[in-house]
This record gives structure tokens, C-alpha cells and sequence, in this order.
């Protein structure tokens, strides 16, 4: 995962090169740290929250000690109570319905656009039309075959791109659901919705929103750790709560909490390191077209689709082949690192064999998961890095090997 690309080796992703160069500036974190001993809480944890609030144009941003925390936090404190359902997708990272689950609640799927690879807005409002009844006491959609009631929505960003969030939450608002935006993924991905007549960043548009900064994140710690963010000081201030053991003052628990918190080297180093994540995110982007010009000659390969209204910020650059295990074996043969996000979708997963799927439940997902493949994508990343990476794709395809 961090290997440095010696060797001719081209690393799927290079964290090694990113640290050697901020090393002046990481340094220092760690010395003040020592040398004060705040470890916990403090002033790095409280600036970072500001300025990465401000970064996603939301009110509040809480930190907390990683994505799956987010997620879970987000939803307990924008209130989600458990035994009710939360409808995400099938194909993201199983954080995502882990999170719904220790809220409480079930998780339930709606499929994805076949060309975003995220929710597909049309198929959730079918499921809310088609499959519920409207309960008239909460103006939720109560689940016929579940038997239960829907009280929330976590659209995923997934590979750096916003979900097409205007249609999701005017179904929100319609049906009276929360929304969690999970934006792990996406960290600086704006989406233009018409409806506000702007740009809106990940993390400004749901009721709140859950980041990670795990290392290989676009923004990444030197460990774990997470953010939620929200326009709601109510939602803010429980969080704070649920991240800190339910305490209102020290040794004062309103309720029992967690330990969830975000710690002081972590948020001193993702200080640092947000200072350089516009530039990053523009590399990611330059490195995205590129891959897209390359690409555009070579045969059933097909390219990230990115609409009109979306700025994707390239956490991962993911095509679609048709023999996607063939291509992944020939370009390691040629050193080169690719990966797969995600290969058996969730609710395909034998976590979830009590939920009852099988295979055709969500088509769309199904066949995208399989025939997926994500190439090198990090802001280090060289052109002559990508040329390679192209050749030996269209080296795989020529061959005639694609069927
Ligand atoms: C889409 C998505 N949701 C949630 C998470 C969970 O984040 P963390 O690993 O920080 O708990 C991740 C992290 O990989 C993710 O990619």
C-alpha cells in the first residue's frame, strides 16, 4: 500500500513519497505534542475542527476517532432510534452499514446509477413509493415487507464523487427522513444543485455528514480518525457528547457515550495537511484527465463518468472492463498496483445473509462489482506513470483477452 514506486514499481498507492515531503512540517506536531503532553482534546483538535468546518462550507465540524465513528454518531445524534431502517447502497465499504447497525437500526439497500457508480435517486423514490405505506403520525414511510419504519438515508460519495444530492433530498424532505451524507470518501467534492442555483460542498448538504481520515484517504492521518460535520448545533453538540463518554462536564454523563474521540497528534497532523489538500485534490483532478485522454482511444475500457454538476475529487479513479481479474494479473505482472472497491457487493455478503438477498436483488450493483478496477491514483502520481499504466491496459485489450 505505501510502497515508494522503486524499482519501476508503480504503487496502486504511494503514502511514502507524501510523508518524506511534509516531514518539516509533521515534525513539529509531534514536538509540540510531546513537549506540552496534550495528547487529548486541546487546541490542535480545536483547530483543526474550525478549519476543517470551514473547508466544507458547514457550521460545525466535530472530531472523532474515525469514519465508522462518524457514520454511527452521525446518525445516533441527527436522530435515527433503533429498530427503524436506513436505506444506503450495496456497493460501498461495509463501514457504512456497520455504522447503521450499531445505531440500532437495520440497513436496507436501493441500487446504484449505472454510470456514477452512487445512489440512483430514481430507484430510491420507487422503493419509498412502491414498497411503503406513509405512517400519518411521523410522515415516514413505514417498510411493508420489513415492517418497520424508514427514518434515514446515507447517500455515499464514493471514489471522490457527491451522490446526485438534490433529488435525494427533496425525497428527504418529502418523506420527513434524515440524511447522513457519507462523505469518507470525498473530502473536498462539490456538487452543483440547481435547486440552490450553487456549488455545495460534500458535508454542507445532509442533516450531517461522516469523513475518514484514514492514512490512504485524500485527507489522511498518520493512524486513525474521523470527522462529522453539520449546519445543526444541536446535532454538533451531541456528538461532542457521544465522542466523550455522554459527558456535558467532566465526570457529568447525560447519557452513556463512547470513546470516540479524535486525539491531538492526529488533528495537529491533518492541520497540516489540509493546508495542502487543494492542491492535492487539483493533482488528483489533472491526473483524472489525464487517465481520460489516454483511455479514450482504448477499446471497451470504460472511463470514470463525471457529470455536469459534480467536481469529483478522484479518491479513486475506477474503470470498468469486462475481464477485470485477466487485466488486474497482467498489469501486476508489470509491477503495476491496481485494487478493487468492492468486489462482493453488501448485500452479497455473508454478514448479511439473515437479510435474505440473492443474486439479482440489485443488478446494477452486481455488475459493476464485477468488473471494476482501480488504477493508480495519488497526487505524486507521474505521467510517465500513467502512460505505463495505460499501455499495459491497452497491451491486455489488443491481445484480444477482453471478452
Ligand atoms: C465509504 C466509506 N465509509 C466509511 C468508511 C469508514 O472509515 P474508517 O475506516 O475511518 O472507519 C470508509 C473508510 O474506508 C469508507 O470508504
Amino acid at each position: 500500500m505505501s510502497s515508494n514506486g522503486n524499482n519501476g514499481h508503480i504503487p496502486f498507492v504511494d503514502l511514502v513519497t507524501l510523508h518524506k515531503e511534509l516531514q518539516d512540517e509533521l515534525v513539529p506536531v509531534f514536538r509540540t505534542a510531546l513537549e506540552t503532553a496534550g495528547f487529548i482534546g486541546g487546541p490542535m483538535v480545536e483547530q483543526f475542527e474550525m478549519n476543517f468546518a470551514t473547508f466544507c462550507d458547514a457550521r460545525h465540524c466535530v472530531g472523532v476517532s474515525s469514519g465508522t465513528d462518524a457514520l454511527r454518531f452521525a446518525l445516533m445524534a441527527a436522530g435515527v432510534q433503533p429498530g427503524e431502517v436506513v436505506i444506503t447502497v450495496p456497493n460501498t465499504f461495509i463501514a457504512t452499514t456497520e455504522a447503521i447497525s450499531q445505531a440500532g437500526a437495520r440497513p436496507a439497500f436501493v441500487d446504484i446509477d449505472e454510470r456514477t457508480y452512487n445512489m440512483d435517486p430514481a430507484k430510491l423514490q420507487e422503493i419509498l413509493e412502491t414498497e411503503c405505506s406513509l405512517d400519518r403520525e411521523t410522515g415516514r414511510p413505514f417498510h411493508r415487507g420489513l415492517q418497520k419504519t424508514i427514518s434515514a438515508v446515507v447517500p455515499v460519495h464514493l471514489y471522490g464523487q457527491m451522490a446526485d444530492m438534490d433529488p435525494i433530498l427533496e425525497l428527504a424532505r418529502r418523506y420527513n427522513l434524515i440524511v447522513v451524507e457519507d462523505a469518507c470518501q470525498a473530502h473536498g467534492a462539490e456538487y452543483f444543485s440547481a435547486k440552490e442555483n450553487r456549488w455545495c460542498k460534500a458535508g454542507s448538504m445532509g442533516h450531517a455528514a461522516a469523513f475518514s481520515f484514514y492514512p490512504g484517504k485524500n485527507l489522511g492521518a498518520c493512524g486513525e480518525g474521523g470527522a462529522v460535520t453539520t449546519n445543526d448545533a444541536e446535532i454538533a453538540r451531541k456528538i461532542r457528547m457521544l465522542r466523550d463518554h455522554g459527558q456535558s462536564k467532566k465526570y457529568y454523563h447525560d447519557i452513556e457515550g463512547y470513546n470516540g474521540r479524535l486525539d491531538s497528534i492526529q488533528a495537529g497532523i491533518l492541520h497540516v495537511k489540509l493546508g495542502h489538500l487543494p492542491e492535492w485534490n487539483r493533482k488528483r483532478q489533472e491526473a483524472a484527465r489525464r487517465y481520460n485522454d489516454l483511455l479514450s482511444s482504448v477499446d471497451r475500457v470504460i472511463a470514470p463518468y463525471e457529470p455536469e454538476w459534480s467536481r469529483a475529487v478522484y479518491h479513486l479513479y475506477v474503470i470498468r472492463v469486462q475481464d477485470r481479474e485477466g487485466l488486474q494479473k497482467h498489469l501486476a505482472d508489470a509491477h503495476i498496483g491496481t485494487g478493487i472497491h468492492y468486489p462482493v457487493p453488501l448485500h452479497l455478503q455473508k454478514s448479511y445473509a439473515e437479510c435474505g438477498h440473492k443474486l439479482g436483488d440489485f443488478p446494477v450493483t452486481e455488475a459493476v462489482a464485477s468488473e471494476i478496477l482501480s488504477l493508480p491514483m495519488y497526487p505524486q502520481l507521474q505521467l510517465a506513470q500513467q502512460c505505463r499504466t495505460v499501455e499495459g491496459t491497452t497491451e491486455f485489450v489488443a491481445a484480444g483477452s477482453l471478452r
